[in-house]
């Protein structure tokens, strides 16, 4: 097949605008897979991701297409719509000549559609917008196509209206993407030049590498360098997925498929990474290489009975299948043995929290995370803090950072009073407000990060009645007046309580979180002090007072399966506990260190 009858393309949507409803729509119209053979929504195969209806992983699927007797390899490359995943999406689109901008004809244009179509749009890709959900009663497609117009700049003529659901409009889709996608170009004679833009791990092959290669010719059989990790390896099998594996012998230049050459961890393969000839002279690394950046760390413990070593090996079999994840050990006063792990982002965190209760059957008591501080100390030295209880007492801090994010978001007219308020309690800074239609907006803000993770996504969800949607990118390291607040139980500061804030905030949040940490920590035998304390200055006490009577007393003595229920409860409750010197501490008042009043 020549090139200019390939044509490589994402799908650019909001989550549960109708991505993989489209593109199984797409490999049926195609015969990728027919009717019968179809399981739903092929691109998303992890159980979790359908679970919670994300993309996680990008992927690849070839589909043949035939027209007027010519047929074209269609390769829809699957982008993960979510902002803790955005490296993965600018190396997905490193791969594409063209994009559908995917839009609900109900929902409109969402903060994310933004974003990923400028990103798109950077890489140069050629844009086909696309209307779907036609088919519902409510659909407001002329609307949709003039918001599209004012946010992306999209024109309403061109864009083509479908139903992913009843398949109208699709085969024009098609036709659209073979005729205005442009097809690949490099020189399939040239020496070899590969991207790599996802893998994922197979327990039986081992790492599997997703490549688009942009020159010369990759074979079955050959050595090949991997640019950047400096390693060699064979190439044992090749081909593309369509949508399971098919092996082939070579992909030329502007194809996309992937590689398998016995390589036993992810960790050893880089998302960005150029292959090209093992030999002397290799062709230059593709540019855009850049390594995943831990957004967001939290600390992971066993709980009191669990094992250190079992909590070890299930961090180590998450990592092999997911190298943006990373974790290193951490040793607490209060918490014992465990990890501080670096996640990509929130989302991310909990998809890797939730994974290691689903694969492994531990449980875990997890601190409240923090973002990555940039610290310099009075003798000039600079040094990155992944946990608040490694700040330094406030008389040896010269210069305290923190990451600012600018966030974009997209609010009905009426609740743009709530959100702006809320970006302007968050520490905010305005920097835009665009109008996209007759009723919606764009807001754009410079807010720390902190200040984001927490909660901000919910608060803007319920403060507009889930129709705000938000998005954010990285803008770098600012100075602020920030100091560490201590909790104390008993008199004793719980490291993994500390947390980072503004000073301003200090007073509040502490009043707050000793309050919180009150209602959440279980009666004792005697009397519990709870603390907030900045430094040797304590701004909040709290005390939880002793038990006056055992929990069982309530049954009377009589109904013996009510008093084993009780106990069982009681069990259950124990779990995800940790002792605090003599004091029991619950997951949940881990977190209510969060809780900011
Ligand atoms: P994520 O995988 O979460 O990113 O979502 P997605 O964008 O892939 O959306 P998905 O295909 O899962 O569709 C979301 C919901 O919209 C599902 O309930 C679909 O059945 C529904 N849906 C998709 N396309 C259409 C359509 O054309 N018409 C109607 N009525 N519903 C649709």
């Amino acid at each position: 097949r020549s090139q200019e009858h390939i044509r490589n393309f994402c799908i650019i949507a909001h989550i549960d605008h109708g991505k993989s409803t489209l593109a199984d729509r797409l490999l049926e119209s195609t015969g990728t897979v027919d009717n019968r053979g179809k399981k739903t929504q092929m691109l998303d195969d992890l159980a979790l991701e359908q679970q919670r209806g994300i993309t996680i992983k990008a992927r690849a699927v070839a589909m043949r297409y035939k027209r007027d007797g010519v047929e074209y390899e269609l390769n829809l490359i699957d982008t993960p719509g979510h902002v803790d995943f955005q490296y993965e999406v600018s190396r997905s689109l490193a791969c594409c000549e063209g994009a559908l901008l995917l839009v609900d004809a109900f929902q409109g244009v969402e903060a994310q559609t933004v974003a990923n179509a400028f990103a798109a749009m950077e890489h140069d890709l050629t844009i086909v917008p696309v209307i779907n959900k036609i088919d519902l009663t409510h659909a407001r497609p002329d609307e949709v196509a003039e918001e599209m117009m004012n946010s992306l700049g999209t024109d309403p003529d061109e864009c083509k209206r479908v139903s992913a659901k009843t398949g109208e409009g699709v085969a024009t889709l098609l036709d659209a993407i073979v005729d205005s996608v442009p097809a690949p170009t490099g020189d399939p004679d040239a020496v070899l030049q590969a991207m790599v833009f996802d893998s994922n791990y197979d327990d039986f092959r081992g790492a599997i590498t997703y490549i688009r290669v942009m020159q010369g010719t990759v074979r079955k059989g050959q050595k090949i360098k991997f640019l950047r990790a400096g390693s060699t390896h064979d190439v044992v099998e090749l081909g593309q997925f369509a949508p399971s594996r098919v092996p082939c012998d070579e992909l030329v230049a502007g194809q996309v498929g992937y590689l398998i050459c016995n390589i036993k961890s992810l960790g050893d393969v880089h998302i960005g990474d150029t292959i090209s000839i093992a030999g002397n002279d290799p062709a230059p690394a593709l540019p855009g290489y850049d390594r995943p950046k831990r957004m967001v760390y939290c600390g992971l413990f066993p709980s009191d009975g669990q094992d250190f070593s079992e909590l070890r090996d299930a961090l180590e079999r998450l990592a092999v299948n997911d190298p943006s994840f990373e974790f290193e050990p951490e040793t607490s006063d209060a918490l014992g043995f465990g990890f501080r792990c670096g996640f990509l982002g929130l989302l991310h965190m909990e998809i890797v929290q939730q994974r290691l209760e689903q694969e492994s059957d531990i449980d875990l008591v997890q601190t409240a995370p923090n973002v990555t501080y940039e610290i310099t100390d009075k003798r000039g030295e600079t040094k990155n803090i992944h946990k608040p209880q490694d700040v330094p007492d406030p008389g040896d801090i010269e210069k305290f950072c923190q990451p600012i994010v600018r966030c974009n978001v997209i609010v009905p007219e009426e609740y743009i009073g709530p959100v702006m308020k809320l970006c302007q309690e968050r520490r905010g800074i305005q920097k835009g407000h665009e109008v996209l239609g007759a009723s919606r907006a764009m807001l754009t803000y410079d807010i720390p990060l902190a200040e984001v993770i927490y909660d901000l996504h919910d608060r803007i969800k319920s403060c507009t009645r889930g129709y705000g949607t938000l998005d954010y990118e990285m803008v770098g390291y600012e100075e602020a007046d920030l100091c560490r607040l201590d909790i104390l139980v008993n008199g004793n500061r719980v490291d993994a309580l500390s947390v980072v804030c503004h000073r301003a905030d200090a007073d509040r949040r502490g009043r707050a979180v000793a309050k919180k940490l009150k209602s959440e920590i279980e009666r004792h035998m005697f009397e519990v002090a709870v603390q907030a304390a900045i430094g040797s200055r304590v701004i909040a006490r709290e005390t939880v007072p002793a038990m006056r009577k055992n929990v069982t007393a309530k049954c009377y003595g009589g109904d013996i399966t009510r008093k084993r229920k009780l106990l069982q409860k009681q069990k259950e409750g124990k779990k995800r506990m940790k002792a605090v010197g003599n004091v029991e501490i619950s997951q949940k008042a881990f977190m209510a260190v969060l809780t900011d009043g």
